[in-house]
């Protein structure tokens, strides 16, 4: 246990590098207020939720991209016979129908790509450091049982008020802390800190667990990549927080040593400076 413990020590918050992109933000000025905290099993609920979406809006992506090819060469080929002048009044205007309908069809396709996107945060000013203790909490029944010991470390300052979509961040704690969960079956360490990064944050999830192979490193933040078996994994927790985070103009980096560690780290990067301190 020496080496894995030395490793995700060895593992500090990743250095920022100072970003313009982001959300505009300022609008929110005050902490938002949210008088019932969730429960595990809210938190649970809309993971699931937002995992059947992110699920359909792979597979709507993966139809449309199957059935944009034909319909793009039906269209191509409708246009090269409307140029023949030779053409009888009435095929003239069934095939202007099919041209039509095909058109209709690669519009349609469209719509329901952009509905099942995952929803543009709703930014307002967040105790991150709180946030993550409310959900680690509600997480610690399980942590215990598994006979894990658990590390939150929150630097000086990281409690500042940062413009974030709280519910999404939330989402992605619940999924990183139940990804190094899950990597620790015999129990091990999982330590979870707040860092200060330029105008944002980082939240990195380090755990002592199996780590990740080389192999499958590139993999996993595919949709549908999941190496948990009997349908215990969606695949879909690291794309949907590597999507969370990029709207937040950060990103989700990974560093793992297969049979020592994983460290996952979430970076949030407002565009605006925090001007929210009330
Ligand atoms: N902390 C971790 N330690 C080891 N492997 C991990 C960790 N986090 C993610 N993985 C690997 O990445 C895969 C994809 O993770 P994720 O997208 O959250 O889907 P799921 O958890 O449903 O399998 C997991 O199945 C696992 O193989
Ligand atoms: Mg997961």
């Amino acid at each position: 246990m020496t080496g894995q413990r030395e490793f995700t020590r060895g593992l500090g918050v990743p250095p920022m590098d100072e970003r313009d992109e982001g959300r505009t933000t300022r609008d929110a000025a005050s902490v938002a207020l949210r008088p019932t905290p969730p429960t595990l099993i809210d938190l649970q609920r809309r993971l699931a939720q937002s995992q059947r979406l992110a699920a359909l809006g792979a597979l709507v992506a993966r139809l449309a991209h199957e059935l944009g090819t034909p319909l793009h060469s039906i269209a191509g080929h409708v246009d090269l016979v409307l140029e023949d002048e030779r053409l009888p009044e009435d095929a003239r205007r069934r095939i202007d129908i099919i041209g039509g309908e095909v058109r209709r069809l690669s519009r349609l396709i469209r719509r329901y790509l952009e509905k099942l996107r995952t929803p543009a945060p709703a930014p307002a000013p967040t105790d991150v450091p709180g946030l993550v203790r409310e959900v680690v909490g509600l997480l610690e029944p399980v942590i215990a049982g598994r006979g894990v010991d658990l590390t939150l470390d929150f630097e000086a300052g990281s409690e500042r008020p940062i413009p974030c979509d709280r519910e999404q961040v939330e989402q992605v704690v619940v999924n990183l802390v139940q990804n190094a969960i899950d990597a620790m079956p015999e129990g091990g360490d999982l330590a979870v800190r707040v860092g200060v990064a330029g105008r944002g944050l980082v939240i990195s999830v380090c755990d002592s667990g199996h780590g990740i192979a080389p192999d499958i490193r590139e993999h996993v933040f595919e949709p549908f990549f999941s190496t948990k078996e009997g349908g215990r994994g969606s695949g879909l927790g690291l794309a949907i927080c590597r999507e969370i985070a990029r709207a937040h103009g950060g990103d989700v980096l990974l560093d793992s040593k297969a049979g020592m560690g994983t460290v996952v780290t979430l970076i949030i990067q407002p565009r605006d400076p925090v001007d929210s301190q009330s």
